[in-house]
C-alpha cells in the first residue's frame, strides 16, 4: 500500500478549491437555493434542467444537445428541448396519461429519446428507460412488472414487445412509423407536429417518482429502483465537484440512457449545471470517438474503462493524430480503473482520469476524484461531499482503515433510491443495517480516507461496465432443451473487465458441438439480451449444489481461477 503512485491535483481553478474545507461547511439545505423551488414551491425536475434556462437566465438559444452518429449531425437549443418536450407531455395528456404512470423507452440514443423523457417527467409520469439491446423476455418482465401503459419506441424495435401478454400496456408510440402502425400503435412524429408547444407542467413534490430503473442483483428477477425529483439536489451538486462543470462547458458522456450513467449524467446533471452535452449515436469506433472529442472541443467527458482499453489497443499513434488539448479532465465509471489508463491518459494527453463510484440505486455518484485533490492511482476516491461512507462488517460494525468489508453509505442523501418498485422486502434489504447502506461491493479505505474497490460480495457480473444477473442468464439457459443444469459466472477478462461464463449439464442424448454452443448463445441473446449472452461454455456432467439444490457459484468460481473451493459443507454429495 506504501507503494501507491500519486498524481498531483490538476492545474486551474475549479468549482471545489479545497475537498476537506469543502465537505465540513456542506450543508444539502443550502443546494436548495439554487432551484426556482425554493422560491415558487413548484418542483419538477424538466423545469429546473431545461425551462429554466429559458425562462429565468435568457439562455434559450444556448445549445443544449450537440446529437452526432456517423451520418447526422444535429442540435437543439434549450427553448427546442423545452418546446419539443412540451409537446411530448401535451401528447401523452392527449392520451390520458398523467401523474405516476409508468412510461418506457425502448429505442436507440437519438434527440427524440431525449423529447420524449422531458415529456413524460413534465406530466409526472414515470420514465422507464430500456436498453435497446432488451430482447422479448427481458422486455416483459420489466414491463408486466411495472404494469407500464405505455412505450415509447421504434418500428425496428417494436416487434420485440409482446403486447399480447401486457394487457396494461395501452399505447405504443412508434417513432418513424410513417403511418405503418399496428393495434395500440401511435405515430410519434404525426401526433408531434399536431401537439402544441406550450405546456402547463405538472408541479410535484420533491417525493414524487421521477424514473424507474431495472437492475440485477444475484438472485431473482430484475429490481425496479425507484428515484424522486429531490434527486436533483445531488445531480447538480455532483455535477458541480466531480465534474467541475462550468457554465459553457461542452460536457460529453458515452454512456446509454438506458443505463443510469447515461439518464444522470449523459442529459440532467450536465443541464442543471448549464453546459451543453453531446451525443453520439453508433456503436464504439476509436477514431469516430477521437473525432467526436476534437470536433465538439470536448473539456469535459465521462466514459468507462472497458472503452478507454480499447482505445489504448489502437495504440498511441492514434490518439496523437487528434487535436484533444480542449480536455481538462476525463471521468470513469462502472468498473474498477486500471492504473494503467491513468497512465496512458498522462502520458498522451496529459489529462487526468478521475475515477467515480456509484450504482443505480444511489442514483448519484458517490465516491470520486476531484480535480482539487491528488489521485491514489487504483483508489476510487473519497464520498462525495455531503456523502458519509463507511466500511462495515457483516454485522454492520464500522470497520478501522485497512480493513476490508462492506462498502456502506449513510443513509439520507438526496438521490438515495426511495423504493423497489413493488417489493418493500428487497428494498429493506439495502438497510438492514440501519443507517447504513450496503452497497453490495467490498472496499477498504486507506488511512487518509481514500476507497479501494475491491469487488462484489455476491454473483453479480460487470461485464464492459454493464450489471448482469447471473439468476436471469440461468434462468434463461435451462429453457434451453439441451440443457439441463447452468451455473454462470463472471471469468476475468483483460479488455471486459469480466466475461460471462456458463457451466452446464446437458440433458439425455444431447452432445456438445460448435452448433449447438451457437445455438445456445443465440438463444440467449434473443431472449434476454446480447449483452448477456455467455461468451464461453463448459461441459459438467454435473454441477455442484447445495442441499437445497441451489447452484453454488462460487465453487464454479473457484474452479474456474484455480483457486481452493473452501468450505463444502453444504453441498449436496
Ligand atoms: C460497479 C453503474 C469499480 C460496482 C454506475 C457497482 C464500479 C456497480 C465503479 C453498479 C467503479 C460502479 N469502480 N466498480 N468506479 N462504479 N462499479 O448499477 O460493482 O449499473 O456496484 O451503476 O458497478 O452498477 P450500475
Amino acid at each position: 500500500m506504501e507503494n501507491v503512485e500519486v498524481l498531483a491535483p490538476s492545474p486551474g481553478k475549479h468549482n471545489m478549491e479545497n475537498y476537506e474545507e469543502t465537505c465540513k461547511n456542506f450543508k444539502w439545505e443550502d443546494v436548495e437555493k439554487v432551484f426556482s423551488w425554493s422560491t415558487t414551491g413548484k418542483v419538477n425536475l424538466a423545469y429546473e434542467a431545461v425551462d429554466r434556462m429559458v425562462d429565468e437566465k435568457g439562455k434559450g438559444d444556448m445549445v443544449a444537445l450537440y446529437y452526432c452518429d456517423s451520418k447526422i449531425e444535429e442540435k437543439y437549443t434549450f427553448a427546442d428541448m423545452k418546446a419539443y418536450s412540451n409537446k411530448f407531455a401535451n401528447v401523452l395528456r392527449k392520451y390520458g396519461i398523467g401523474k405516476g404512470d409508468r412510461v418506457f423507452i425502448f429505442m436507440p440514443r437519438s434527440p427524440k429519446l431525449y423529447f420524449s423523457f422531458l415529456g413524460i417527467v413534465k406530466v409526472g409520469a414515470i420514465a422507464g428507460p430500456l436498453f435497446e439491446a432488451f430482447m422479448e423476455a427481458a422486455l416483459k418482465d420489466r414491463l408486466s412488472d411495472s404494469e407500464a401503459v405505455a412505450i415509447v419506441t421504434t418500428p425496428e424495435l417494436k416487434g420485440r414487445i409482446l403486447k399480447d401478454e401486457l394487457p396494461n400496456l395501452k399505447h405504443i408510440f412508434v417513432v418513424g412509423a410513417n403511418g405503418d402502425l399496428g393495434e395500440r400503435e401511435i405515430d410519434w412524429d404525426a401526433e408531434m407536429a399536431q401537439a402544441s408547444d406550450e405546456a402547463e407542467l405538472e408541479w410535484v413534490d420533491r417525493e414524487t417518482p421521477l424514473f424507474l430503473l431495472y437492475t440485477s442483483g444475484s438472485t431473482g428477477k430484475p429490481k425496479g429502483i425507484i428515484h424522486v425529483h429531490n434527486d436533483m439536489l445531488g445531480y447538480y451538486t455532483t455535477g458541480k465537484y466531480v465534474g467541475d462543470l462550468q457554465e459553457g462547458d461542452m460536457y460529453w458522456c458515452t454512456a446509454d440512457p438506458g443505463w443510469v450513467t447515461g439518464v444522470v449524467y449523459g442529459m440532467l446533471a450536465p443541464w442543471l449545471n448549464g453546459c451543453s452535452t453531446i451525443l453520439r449515436g453508433g456503436r464504439f469506433n476509436a477514431d469516430e470517438w477521437y473525432q467526436t472529442l476534437e470536433k465538439y472541443k470536448v473539456t469535459v467527458w465521462y466514459s468507462a474503462p472497458t472503452a478507454f482499453r480499447l482505445l489504448m489497443a489502437e495504440g498511441e499513434e492514434k490518439i496523437k493524430q487528434y487535436d484533444l488539448s480542449s480536455l481538462r479532465h476525463i471521468m470513469s465509471v462502472g468498473e474498477p480503473l486500471n492504473p494503467e489508463v491513468i497512465r496512458w491518459f498522462m502520458k498522451t494527453l496529459n489529462v487526468r482520469v478521475h475515477d467515480t463510484w456509484f450504482m443505480t440505486e444511489t442514483g448519484m455518484q458517490m465516491i470520486c476524484n476531484y480535480p482539487c485533490m491528488e489521485i491514489k492511482l487504483g483508489s476510487m476516491g473519497k464520498p462525495v461531499p455531503g456523502v458519509e461512507a463507511a466500511i462495515v462488517d457483516d454485522d454492520g460494525n464500522v470497520l478501522p482503515p485497512l480493513q476490508m468489508g462492506n462498502l456502506a453509505i449513510k443513509k439520507g442523501w438526496p438521490a438515495q433510491m426511495r423504493a423497489v418498485w413493488k417489493n418493500p422486502e428487497k428494498f429493506n434489504e439495502y438497510f438492514k443495517h440501519d443507517p447504513w447502506y450496503i452497497s453490495g461491493d467490498s472496499a477498504y479505505m486507506d488511512e487518509d480516507g481514500y476507497f479501494f474497490f475491491q469487488g462484489r460480495v455476491d454473483d453479480v457480473i460487470n461485464t464492459a461496465g454493464e450489471r448482469v444477473g447471473p439468476f436471469e442468464v440461468e434462468s434463461k439457459l435451462i429453457e434451453h432443451p439441451a440443457i439441463a443444469e447452468a451455473g454462470v459466472i463472471g471469468k476475468p477478462d483483460p479488455v471486459r473487465g469480466e466475461i460471462i461464463k456458463a457451466f452446464i449439464a446437458l440433458n439425455e442424448g444431447y452432445e456438445w458441438t460448435e452448433e449447438l454452443a451457437k445455438e445456445v448463445r443465440d438463444f440467449v441473446k434473443k431472449g434476454l439480451a446480447a449483452h448477456a449472452a455467455p461468451r464461453e461454455f463448459e461441459v459438467k456432467d454435473k454441477l455442484p449444489k447445495t442441499r437445497s439444490g441451489k447452484i453454488m457459484r462460487r465453487v464454479l468460481k473457484a474452479w474456474e481461477l484455480g483457486l481452493p473451493v473452501g468450505d463444502l459443507s453444504t453441498m449436496e454429495d
